[in-house]
């Protein structure tokens, strides 16, 4: 038996473009994701998020479901255009309302709300108006949305994540063109990144000058990373490990709990790297109460030889693969899942020593672990036997990590229900809750209750 510290939080995660459905219904606007979703060719099956898991409809009884499940923490992201239909301008009320309710069902389950501002669904006009993340007047037009937020539900809500994975809509949105808005560049990732870290500082800045002392929340954002273990000891290919990790992670927590990007980005990218203002570091330094990190999965990185290929992991043009000079190489006898990804839960603890160690001991919040599986019904249940094993494995290695003085206080599961999965549609189901997308309907897989008696108990049991 396992336990962890008395406080330590436990959730699960979701994100709205992924759940809620209802695309054009109260008052919302249309998101890059639902223009990305309906251009043909984009995802597959031609599957879109027009309904996704009807959490919209049905949120109560979801909520109901969580807290019967034993469910203490849910992590959820509003959608921008349900909230300002364009991006700028007026609240929708309708959609204040609809989180407003939702916020309130979630305290009368005895359930901690933790709010993500952005988990990809930008406002379509400005994207079609401004260019989006390519401008620097939309972390402004963020500021304004976050602003709104924190004044409609920051008395009710005190954990706040101003942005999930800037990583991924840097390299998926902006060079790989997998995700929306769907552009292929070596040299947009930059600056997208730029502007997205700029979002994070003045959203920080002003949540802390105008909501932080009434409202007593804490704010910082969500980065991703996957594990980079050195193919072999030699000192190239450690040096290439710690450059991915920098390349991955370092790129937007560096400037936020160390004041810029990290060195070897600089040397590497010269004018494609923006540089800060002395205002915009002086925003974004500092910027975290703590140190949110989603992670799945683990590869061994090497030194790139001259004229070798990059790695096959990327899709797209290679860019950022050349930039960073390495080759990344998946060991064939590690177990994967159906999104193609190994199951090394050591890969965590190493990932969680090197944030502990590289920017001093901050306190982590793990906000996102999980594993996609081809879970099926059978006679009413869901046999999820691996997802048991792959949550353990992971969270005893969080339990580990603890006890070497790692300050982790928390891990959400992804997700709380199987959801739309982006441009790979409904074909992976990463849920405790199982949906039978023919007629919505929610089935706790078997992973659904052990989880809530980790919970219940703050235990792992042997
Ligand atoms: C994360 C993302 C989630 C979810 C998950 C599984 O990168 O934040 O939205 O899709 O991966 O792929």
């Amino acid at each position: 038996m396992t336990e962890f510290p008395k406080h330590f939080i436990w959730g699960t995660a979701t994100s709205s473009y992924q759940i809620e459905g209802a695309w054009l219904e109260g008052g919302k606007g249309l998101s890059i994701w639902d223009a990305f979703c309906h251009t043909p060719g984009k995802i597959k099956h031609g599957q879109t998020g027009d309904v996704a898991s009807d959490f919209y409809h049905r949120y109560k009884d979801d909520i109901a479901l969580m807290a019967q499940l034993g469910y203490k923490n849910y992590r959820f992201s509003l959608s921008w255009p349900r909230i300002q239909p364009t991006g700028y301008g007026k609240p929708n009320p309708e959609g204040i309302r609809f989180y407003s309710d939702l916020i309130d069902t979630l305290l009368e389950h005895g359930i901690t709300p933790w709010i993500t501002l952005y988990h990809w669904d930008l406002p379509l006009a400005l994207q079609l108006e401004h260019h989006g993340w390519l401008n620097p007047k939309t972390a402004e037009f963020f500021v304004d949305y976050a602003d709104i937020c924190f004044e409609h539900f920051g008395d009710r809500v005190k954990h706040w994540i101003t942005l999930n994975e800037p990583w991924v809509v840097a390299i998926l949105g902006f060079h790989d063109g997998a995700m929306a808005p769907g552009r292929s560049s070596n040299h947009e990732p930059y600056l997208v990144g730029h502007q997205l870290l700029r979002a994070h500082g003045l959203t920080v800045e002003r949540y802390r000058q105008k909501f932080q002392s009434r409202q007593k929340g804490m704010i910082s954002l969500s980065n991703n990373c996957d594990w980079r273990e050195p193919l072999t000891d030699s000192p190239q290919d450690q040096a290439a490990a710690q450059r991915a990790v920098e390349f991955f992670l370092g790129w937007f927590a560096d400037p936020v709990f160390l004041g810029d990007y990290p060195e070897v980005m600089r040397s590497r990218l010269g004018d494609r790297l923006p540089q800060f203002t002395d205002k915009d570091r002086e925003l974004i330094h500092g910027s975290g109460d703590f140190f949110g990190l989603n992670h799945y999965t683990t590869l061994y990185c090497a030194q790139r030889k001259e004229g070798e290929a990059v790695d096959p992991f990327t899709f797209g043009n290679g860019g950022i693969m050349e930039d960073q000079d390495i080759k990344l190489v998946l060991d064939p006898s590690w177990e994967t899942t159906t999104m193609g990804w190994a199951v090394a839960p050591w890969g965590c603890r190493k990932l969680l020593n090197w944030i502990d160690k590289r920017y001093d001991h901050p306190p982590i919040l793990l906000t996102e672990n999980g594993c996609a599986l081809p879970d099926q019904v059978k006679e009413g249940r869901v046999n999820d036997q691996k997802r048991i094993e792959f949550l353990k494995s992971y969270i005893l290695e969080c339990h580990q990590a603890i006890q070497q003085g790692i300050d982790l206080r928390g891990y959400f599961c992804w997700s709380f229900m199987d959801n739309f999965e982006w441009s790979l549609g409904f074909s992976q189901r990463f849920g405790l809750v199982f949906i039978d997308y023919n007629n919505l309907k929610r089935y706790p897989k078997d992973s659904a209750f052990w989880y809530g008696n980790v919970i219940r108990n703050n235990v792992i049991q042997a």
